[in-house]
């Protein structure tokens, strides 16, 4: 049975574990300059119907990587674009490739997709949901504290793909999460009642709040995100006015944990949600963060692709 991305639920919290732990593997086998190939001869599609710096560049290069090729198609050069259906252009794409990702707007689109494929559906982002770049913080977080069990999250911002991806996450694999949104502004309803419930099994706390300072407090990471995603330019001066007062700063940041991390998935606007002194200050991990996209994907795409990913990387 083939296995999609199409949001961080289509894994199991063991598939998360698993994409962690090889994620550090690769990103150690990489920084030795030895290098594995378990995608030769296998191809990734890539479809974007939004710009993309960081998605774009990891996947195509952690495709390389690992012994494949990875060929990017720009939304607007495609035959979906003058009216070919989501059914059919999935029946040919798997007729050519191994795996296709694609970064659009509609969550219906992705899942529509991997429906009608017969390869693995990936989703790069969606107006829903960010699966790549939570399971790349995961691993960050993890990679700095050693577990994500007793991990506080502080989200602070829009209630966006990534809020939405984090509530996944939380739910999930059970750590503690405290989102700030301000009113009008909250994550997607359903996927919240959804981490509620998955959060009474896996020991996840999840509270959300309409203050920033009552959800940093105490925190081992602060999160933000843009207040302006993609597809919301219109929104721009409402939003700016809405989002005032709510800058991840350092009097914010000081009411975290002592060596809380910042986190941010990038692309940041300083003086926006996030000021200069944070985001190149001491605490800010995003860096590292950005990297961390092409060791956790290059996990994420054995996973999805070979059958057998769990017997090469144990
Ligand atoms: N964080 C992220 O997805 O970056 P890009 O939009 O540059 O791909
Ligand atoms: N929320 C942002 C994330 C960008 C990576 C957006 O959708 O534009």
């Amino acid at each position: 049975m083939k296995r999609d991305l199409r949001r961080l639920l289509d894994l199991s919290r063991e598939d998360i574990e698993w994409i962690i732990r090889t994620a550090a593997s690769l990103k150690k086998e990489r920084k030795s300059g030895a290098s594995s190939k378990p995608l030769e001869g296998r191809s990734l599609g890539m479809i974007f119907q939004k710009p993309s710096t960081r998605t774009r560049v990891s996947f195509e290069v952690g495709m390389v990587q690992l012994g494949g090729q990875a060929v990017v198609l720009s939304g607007d050069q495609i035959q979906m674009s003058r009216g070919e259906s989501v059914a059919d252009s999935a029946r040919i794409f798997s007729r050519y490739l191994d795996a296709l990702a694609i970064r659009t707007f509609a969550q219906e689109q992705v899942d529509e997709l991997a429906a009608m494929a017969d390869i693995p559906v990936i989703n790069m982002l969606t107006d829903k949901y960010h699966p790549c770049q939570v399971l790349a913080d995961l691993f960050t977080i993890y990679e700095r504290k050693g577990t994500l069990e007793g991990a506080r999250v502080a989200y602070v911002g829009d209630g966006n793909n990534m809020a939405n991806s984090w509530l996944n996450a939380a739910g999930l694999m059970g750590f503690h999460l405290m989102m700030a949104t301000p009113k009008g502004y909250e994550p997607d309803s359903q996927t919240l009642a959804s981490a509620q419930d998955m959060a009474k099994n896996s020991g996840a706390s999840i509270e959300l709040f309409d203050d920033p300072k009552q959800a940093v407090a105490g925190a081992d990471v602060v999160y933000t995100d843009t207040w302006i995603s993609m597809g919301q330019d219109e929104e721009a001066k409402k939003r700016l006015a809405d989002f005032k007062g709510w800058q991840v700063d350092q009097s914010l940041v000081s009411l975290a944990a002592r060596e809380a991390m910042v986190m941010h998935c990038l692309p940041a606007h300083r003086g926006e949600e996030i000021s200069a002194q944070v985001l190149d200050g001491p605490q800010s991990v995003v860096w590292d963060q950005a990297e961390n996209r092409l060791h956790a994907q290059k996990a994420i795409l054995i996973l999805l692709i070979r059958d057998d990913a769990k017997k090469i990387f144990a």
